[in-house]
């Protein structure tokens, strides 16, 4: 007799306000542009949206002239019913260094107390030395901590490596275990065996993040549910796909009547896409939407270069008038990555291992100019690397200096009051110490625009007297 199987709805959280656009777009979607549709996705019932952090802070101090503690707000002021999600990079908050504790402590307590509700916390190396801090913050403000495992490959990253990490996170105290495949490494098959033994190792919801590049994500995301995942990430689906996330519409369609079947309302989901098309045709006829980023690229399957980063650097060679150099630098990534010590390629190992292959390549030779980043890597500043970096590359990249063993953030003084001196001419609310902490130099220029912004004066106002009022 058949068995009637117990229904497991699959949790959906969307990704479109984050994530998404940071892979599509180069993280450019505005608040204006998320404001009109956000109380309309906080009626489809997500799990949570993805809607701050990764990228997000930076572009919007940088690029948008946004102050992104307000989003925050508006954001939070819009959606009242869906838990908000944030990324945030451990040890390095949002920023590309290692901050000092109490910074790690006040950014959590700030983001908390503005709306966010889950932080996915994730340090690059899998350093859960670099978790510690913000995982505690995290419960101390009685948020929800998600550490999430980088994923990658290779001779290190093994089952039992993945395994033994999740345990760990979960005795650190972690809600829920986030598999973070950022470059889409994650084959069907092997997520249905890492789900599982993630299931059989630990008590808490697993969560699978995926990205499109490799063309593989839909699929892993159905092995990965079928051997438990309780949670997957997917974007609306004028923003999904390529080196974003598969469409939220197809994998409700996907799992409808089945035990997974996620209850969501695609008639609502329909209405939510047919508002973000549109944004996403502004976005390709402005060229912020490359299709270099749509198409299936199976080359990360094997450079295991991230969505992001293959947007980045397409930007970055642009730059130099070397375009044509695209694939060599694909080439010489997991070079750099094995002289690293095979760190997972994520944000800020991604960018290292990026901007060196990338000069190994423009300069002709390999290592004749090593940024700053690569020596703090080498010199162990972001933590341990997976595999310990040979005495010959750390010879090339330190000379005789002596790496650090010790957790990071162990060297490093409180940091806030001295980084509050700084700035406070600026000040106008708490979380501006945060902004400028994270991007001392772009935070201040954003600062010095608001007060502009603020001080200008509307040229119409100064005649008034001479104009002609209508009656
Ligand atoms: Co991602």
């Amino acid at each position: 007799m058949a068995e009637k199987v117990k229904a497991k709805p699959v949790k959906i959280t969307d990704t479109t306000f984050r994530d998404a656009h940071q892979s599509l777009i180069a993280t450019r979607m505005t608040t204006e542009q998320m404001l009109p549709i956000a109380e309309k996705m906080d009626k489809v019932g997500f799990h949570s949206m993805e809607v701050w952090g990764g990228a997000t802070f930076d572009a919007s101090l940088r690029f948008l002239k946004e102050d992104p503690w307000e989003r925050l707000r508006k954001l939070r002021n819009a959606i009242k019913n869906t838990k908000l999600q944030m990324l945030l990079r451990g040890q390095n908050i949002l920023g590309y260094r290692h901050y000092a504790d109490d910074v790690v402590e006040y950014f959590v307590q700030k983001s908390i107390a503005n709306g966010i509700d889950i932080i996915r916390i994730f340090d690059a190396l899998n350093d859960p030395r670099n978790l510690e801090t913000a995982i505690k913050a995290t419960k101390k403000e009685k948020g929800h901590a998600q550490v999430a495992i980088s994923y990658t490959l290779s001779k290190v990253h093994t089952l039992e490596y993945y395994v033994k990490l999740a345990k760990q996170f979960e005795n650190m105290g972690a809600d829920s275990i986030c598999i973070k495949d950022m470059a889409g490494l994650l084959v069907p098959y092997n997520s249905y065996e890492l789900v599982s033994a993630l299931k059989k190792a630990v008590n808490i919801p697993i969560q699978l993040h995926g990205h499109y590049t490799s063309g593989v994500v839909a699929m892993t995301y159905l092995k990965g549910v079928e051997a438990g995942a309780d949670i997957i990430d997917t974007a609306m689906s004028p923003f999904s796909m390529g080196t974003a996330q598969p469409a939220t519409e197809v994998m409700v369609e996907t799992f409808k009547g089945t035990p997974y079947d996620t209850g969501l309302d695609q008639g609502l989901l329909s209405e939510i896409a047919d508002y973000f098309r549109p944004l996403r045709e502004k976005a390709m006829e402005e060229g912020l939407l490359n299709p270099k980023v749509l198409g299936v690229d199976i080359k990360t399957l094997l450079y295991q270069v991230p969505g992001g980063m293959l947007s980045n650097l397409v930007s970055q060679l642009k730059n130099q008038n070397a375009e044509d150099r695209f694939y060599d630098v694909l080439k010489e990534i997991p070079r750099v990555r094995a002289d690293f010590g095979y760190p997972p390629l994520v944000t800020p190992s991604s960018q290292i291992v990026g901007t060196q292959a990338v000069l190994n390549v423009l300069m002709g030779e390999r290592y004749k100019m090593v940024t700053k980043e690569s020596k703090a890597l080498v010199r162990g500043e972001y933590g341990r690397t997976p595999v310990p970096i040979s005495e010959e590359i750390r010879k090339i990249i330190i000379g005789d200096e002596e790496p650090i063993t010790c957790r990071p953030a162990d060297l490093l003084e409180p940091e806030l009051e001295k980084i509050e001196s700084q700035m406070k001419q600026y000040k106008e609310q708490d979380e501006d110490v945060l902004s400028y902490a994270l991007f001392p130099q772009v935070a201040e220029e954003f600062f010095k625009y608001r007060q502009a912004q603020k001080t200008k004066v509307d040229p119409n106002l100064a005649d008034t007297e001479n104009k002609v009022y209508p009656v």
